[in-house]
């Protein structure tokens, strides 16, 4: 049996889709016995030349006190407000939203604690929020808005001489990941998509362990994003989310489980990811569910026939370094919630969920008394520094809260980020990757390499964090009391 490019892209079901760029170089160009055909990796993002200024481990210049502007301030927006007002040495400087009301209350909340009033950006049009940018003297932009806004934010923002943090993904699309990377590389402006799940305890914990060699080498990581969301991705009041899901198909919400997958692994520090391959199911309920509700609800006819997200999304990546990562992503299924998490290594595995957490080391799972031992030998100073404060404050049960503290510390100290734009490129890009992937037929498909060479020297995360040091010299006092509730 013979074949030949042209047969492949027709097998592929690639032929006229006008998607593949780069990989056309690498698909076998003559007719070569099957036997001898590699399949085709296939590459839909151009390489964009080299890295103007590596950004991994990058310490911007200290910052005193930060002053932050908020775009967004949603459920997700003013809980980081709130938490934001804990902690000393921040101003919040600026608020914007479309909605005046949502700016309203963050202000009297911040009002009712004695902070300064912020400045409002927000009178119902689209685009004031740059105003804040070009105005008001800020350092750091934090952005909660609507998915599809992020990538244009984040680089206003640094354009506008400000760090930004992002909600996730950072982006949707493969340009945007690129534009994030060259924006900060030109400006030296952080931009930080700040994922919570990195900063849960376990994942803490286990980071630490694995920094220290418990594990051995690690080899794979089994993560995931599994939540019981029927009912969040039809909220009336949360349209925008609904419309993320419209004719896309795909591991459009990555970095829950990557994110934490690819600390453990280094990613983009030594190694990086190299390829992978998507496969959804068919959706088997939110279709069905969008009917049942438009018989009632007139709302939701406008959504008939056009959820194409398959219920369960499997992704697999393969690092350059040899290592395995599975991703899956499931929102529309009742069931109970996990990110899964087992890190598995030449010497031992962990395993977050299903709960209990458990530890192995060469064989059966320790003990509780051993793991308790475990846990305390391995507990990481930043949990030690205000693990107890964290889970008082909440925030998925006290991560959020720890992923800002570290940000506002790691400013304030002049500490590189512990994820910057190759991350936030990197871990987004899984989302144009898994779309494309799965709307042909899960054939392999390239992961960018947005360090442009610079993971082969870059040095793992200071995971000060996670095994610290203590010598940031700042302990932020935190204003907490019973009102912050
Ligand atoms: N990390 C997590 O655990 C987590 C959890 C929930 C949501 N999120 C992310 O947070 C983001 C926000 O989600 P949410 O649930 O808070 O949504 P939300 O709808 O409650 O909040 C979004 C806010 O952005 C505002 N907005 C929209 N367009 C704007 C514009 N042009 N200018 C200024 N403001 C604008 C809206 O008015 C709204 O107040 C999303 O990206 C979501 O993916 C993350």
């Amino acid at each position: 049996m013979k074949t030949n490019r042209r047969n492949f892209i027709k097998a592929a079901g690639i032929a006229g889709t006008g998607v593949v760029t780069g990989g056309m170089a690498s698909c076998a160009q003559k007719e070569t016995p099957a036997a001898e055909i590699k399949p085709q990796i296939w590459d839909i993002s151009e390489n964009k030349g080299s890295q103007v200024f590596n950004m991994s481990g990058y310490a911007a210049p200290k910052l005193d006190v930060v002053r932050v502007g908020y775009i967004g301030i949603g459920g997700r927006g003013m809980a980081a407000v709130k938490r934001m007002a804990l902690l000393e040495g921040v101003e919040i400087k600026a608020l914007s939203d479309l909605l005046p009301e949502r700016v309203k209350e963050a202000q009297e909340y911040l009002k009712k604690r004695g902070m300064p009033e912020p400045k409002v950006y927000a009178d119902g049009s689209q685009e004031l929020w740059k105003e804040m940018c070009e105005k008001e003297d800020l350092d750091l932009i934090y952005i909660a808005t609507p998915r599809d806004l992020h990538p244009s934010m984040c680089v206003y923002a640094m354009e506008s001489g400000a760090h930004a943090a992002t909600e996730i993904p950072a982006a949707r699309k493969m340009d945007e990941c690129w534009q994030l990377v060259e924006t900060s590389e030109k400006t030296k402006k952080h931009c930080s998509m700040i994922e919570n799940c990195v900063y849960d305890f376990w994942e803490l914990l286990i980071l630490n362990m694995v920094r220290q060699g418990f594990f051995g080498e690690i080899v794979h990581v089994d993560a995931a994003y599994i939540a019981n969301q029927i009912n969040t991705n039809l909220r009336k009041d949360l349209e925008w989310r609904t419309r993320e899901f419209i004719n896309r198909d795909g591991n459009i919400y990555p970095t829950h489980g990557l994110g934490p997958a690819c600390q453990v692994l280094n990613i983009n520090r030594g190694d990086r990811m190299d390829f992978m391959v998507s496969v959804s199911s068919a959706d088997f309920t939110m279709g069905k569910e969008i009917e049942k509700r438009a018989q009632e609800d007139d709302y939701y006819k406008q959504f008939i026939g056009q959820w194409k997200l398959g219920n369960v999304n499997t992704s697999v990546i393969k690092t350059v370094n040899g290592k395995t990562i599975k991703l899956q992503y499931n929102v529309g299924n009742p069931r109970p919630g996990t990110r899964v998490f087992w890190v598995v290594g030449t010497e031992g595995i962990a395993k977050k969920q299903p709960f209990p957490s458990r530890i192995s080391k060469g064989g059966g799972w320790v003990s509780e008394e051993e793991l308790t031992a475990l846990q305390e030998k391995y507990t990481p100073p930043i949990i030690k520094i205000v693990g107890d404060m964290a889970k008082k404050v909440g925030g998925h049960g006290g991560m959020d809260f720890l992923m800002q503290w570290r940000l506002i510390d790691c400013l304030r100290n002049g500490l590189p980020l512990d994820m910057d734009c190759y991350d936030a490129a990197a871990w987004s890009s899984i989302v144009p990757l898994s779309e494309w992937c799965v709307a042909n037929n899960s054939v392999p498909v390239r992961i960018p390499d947005f360090t442009r060479g610079g993971y082969k020297t870059n040095a793992p995360v200071d995971v000060e964090m996670a095994r610290g040091g203590g010598n940031t010299g700042i302990k932020q006092i935190i204003r907490f009391d019973d009102d912050y509730f």
